[in-house]
């Protein structure tokens, strides 16, 4: 059972480049998200939407995960099944760090899923509807990302943990999108302690105990730091 349990959000990687979505020129001031996530748009347009996460797909594969990625993956080293990272992010940052105790609740760039079997394989570079699908041989390719109005992933094994947490550490969210926003809510009521790591103040900062702002390459080491050696690390 997971002691620590951490939520990342786009904030922890964009100082490895990849774009936040609701900052200064974010991606949904550039895209509308209803055409390229949702499975409305996806069905209206599913070149358009395949384009835009082959686009992003191109982007993350360049990225290199940075100082906080990498502290993450030091914390696991560490505390081993008593880590849990519940990542809203499809970049794969935290793996490429050295984490893998990892839940993608809103799915990954790097594969793709069936939408008529629902089979999931690693994305290719570039994804298109017409791929048949390896086990089905459907022409009904999509990205294995959960777009608005889909549940997102891992969702009972998250309340899981968030019941038996001890500490709950959110980094790099605006805590604009549910379910992930009331995690915070969830932890307290189980009587975790909580800490807010965010460039800012995000939507739910009030409901944390703790909150520490500043950029993630700074204030996630330095967090991570402390606590292996307030646990004897
Ligand atoms: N260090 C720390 N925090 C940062 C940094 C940084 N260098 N840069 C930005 N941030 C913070 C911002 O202040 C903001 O609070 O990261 C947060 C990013 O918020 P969003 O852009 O809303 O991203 P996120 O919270 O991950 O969005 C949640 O919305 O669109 C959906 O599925 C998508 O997973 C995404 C979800």
């Amino acid at each position: 059972m997971a002691r620590i349990v951490i939520l990342t959000g786009a904030g922890i990687s964009a100082e490895s480049g990849l774009g936040t979505f609701r900052d200064k020129g974010g991606v949904w001031t550039q895209y509308d998200l209803a055409e390229v996530a949702t499975p409305e748009g996806f069905a209206a347009d599913p070149a358009k939407v395949h384009n835009f996460y082959n686009m992003r797909r191109a982007n993350a594969a360049q990225a290199v995960p940075n100082a906080a990625h990498h502290a993450l993956a030091r914390l696991e080293a560490a505390m081993g099944d008593d880590l849990r990272i519940v990542t809203q992010n499809v970049d794969g940052l935290h793996e490429a760090a050295g984490s893998t105790r990892v839940w993608h609740m809103h799915g990954r760039l790097n594969r793709a899923r069936c939408a008529a079997c629902g089979a999931t394989w690693d994305a290719p570079a570039v994804m298109a509807t017409d791929d048949p699908c390896p086990t089905c041989a459907a022409p009904a390719t999509r990205p294995d990302i959960v777009w608005f109005g889909e549940m997102p992933m891992y969702m009972d094994q998250i309340w899981d943990v968030l019941r038996g947490a001890e500490l709950f550490v959110s980094i790099g969210t605006s805590g604009q999108v549910y379910p992930a926003a009331a995690f915070v809510q969830d932890a307290d009521r189980a009587g975790a302690h909580t800490l807010e790591l965010n460039l800012e103040a995000s939507a739910v900062t009030s409901d944390f105990a703790e909150v520490r702002q500043g950029a993630a390459t700074e204030i996630v080491p330095a967090w991570v730091d402390e606590e292996l050696v307030r646990r004897g690390f």
